[in-house]
């Protein structure tokens, strides 16, 4: 096959690469200052007090759950449609993942289902920009306040982002803590990568240590100080660093973060204009006044009218060179899960089955051709209309 097109990939120019370069013949690999750039950068974008980059987004939702110092057994909720990491931060640091079902038109946490899943030990609540798009912050705030229940905003795949209210995702307004992704297929990339933010001090500084094997050397938080070599482990953690290399291309990609986001919202549109009025097509609902970045573009399907499976359709369209995924598996349907927790029962989550059901990403990404565009336009169109109407 010539030109096969993904679902999501980079987009890599000259500048990113005189970047890392620089990097590669300077002092620091890593440990360096370029760290510091890539999250002054985010800071900026952000608007948030403190940021704290990490080696990925996996280990930074690790690091922000370790951060709350909850008593093992704690609760939190989060969506059952989201990448498993939003919920295995909850298993590595010793707590339950509870799930509560999606909204039907945005795909992301609902509220009122938050509420209903709270219980005594309930402390932490998870909610998942799916897709690029803002959750309702504010009522997930007003719930948060209600119950004592600390935010971390999994916005992977958010960068870029605002919520309803105009305020960049990330800022930290009503989140305690955001939770960034830069893998290849997100809005920027720095090959691997990931930051927290936040506007707690007492969070940052707990960060600090967690992405450093729970070292610390600020002299502010010592126990004693015998000299210059010294240094305290203050807690238990892994080394969850990013390299300088890595941030050299986060902060080169950073600067194209308004280019990338505008013609993921222009691919978005045309997409919408194709797909928008077929009757057995459900196109993306964004939220009046919500900015996404358009990570994803899902379209949900009603493969029983068209007359073939998911995966029919998916090795029709994988023979025209169009690449395609699931967004998401149920994360508590995933072997692991049944096993620690039982049985999965789709019937408590029906927003989120019925979503699984029919749902397919079809390829989104910057450096799309306008031909490209086309081309996934008119070869799906053809593999999904009905065989008979
Ligand atoms: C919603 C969500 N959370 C967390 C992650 C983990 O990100 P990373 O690949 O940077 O570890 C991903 C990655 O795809 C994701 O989609």
């Amino acid at each position: 096959m010539e030109h096969f097109i993904p679902y999501g990939r980079q987009w890599i120019d000259e500048a990113d690469i005189k970047a890392v370069e620089s990097v590669l013949q300077s002092d620091y690999l890593t440990q360096g200052p370029v760290i510091a750039a890539f999250e002054d950068k985010l800071r900026e974008i952000t608007g948030a007090k403190y940021c704290v980059a990490v080696s990925n987004a996996t280990q930074g939702l690790h690091i922000a759950v370790a951060a709350l110092e909850l008593d093992e057994g704690t609760e939190g909720i989060t969506t059952p449609n989201t990448f498993v990491a939003s919920a295995n931060c909850l298993l590595t640091n010793n707590f339950v993942p509870v799930f509560a079902d999606i909204d039907r038109r945005t795909y992301n946490i609902s509220p009122e289902e938050i509420e209903k899943k709270i219980t005594t030990k309930t402390r932490v609540v998870i909610p998942v920009d799916f897709a690029g798009q803002a959750v309702d912050i504010d009522s997930i705030k007003q719930i948060a306040d209600k119950y004592q229940l600390v935010i971390i905003e999994d916005a992977a795949h958010a960068i870029g982002s605002k919520y309803a209210d105009g305020m960049p995702v990330g800022c930290c307004h009503k989140a305690d803590m955001t939770v960034f992704s830069f893998h290849p297929v997100k809005t920027i990339t720095s090959g691997e990568g990931g930051a927290v933010t936040t506007n707690n001090e007492d969070l940052y500084k707990r960060l600090l240590k967690l992405r450093t094997i729970g070292i610390t050397k600020d002299e502010s938080e010592l126990s004693q100080n015998p000299g210059p070599w010294y240094y305290e482990v203050q807690c238990l953690s892994g080394n969850n660093r990013m390299t300088d290399i890595q941030a050299a291309l986060g902060l080169s990609q950073l600067s194209k973060l308004a280019f990338f986001k505008q013609r993921r919202r222009e691919i978005a549109e045309r997409y919408n204009a194709v797909f928008k009025d077929i009757p057995y097509i459900v196109t993306p609902y964004e939220e009046k006044n919500v900015d996404s970045c358009f990570h994803l573009y899902v379209l949900q399907i009603d493969f029983k009218k068209i007359g073939k499976s998911r995966k029919q359709v998916m090795n029709e369209i994988k023979e025209k060179g169009i690449g395609v995924q699931v967004h998401y598996i149920p994360v508590n349907s995933q072997p692991y899960y049944v096993e620690k927790y039982g049985k999965y029962n789709a019937d408590e989550y029906p927003e989120a089955e019925a979503y699984y059901q029919r749902c397919l990403s079809i390829p989104l990404f910057p450096k799309m051709s306008d031909s490209d565009i086309e081309y996934v336009e008119v070869m799906l169109k053809n593999i999904i209309t009905p065989l008979v109407s």
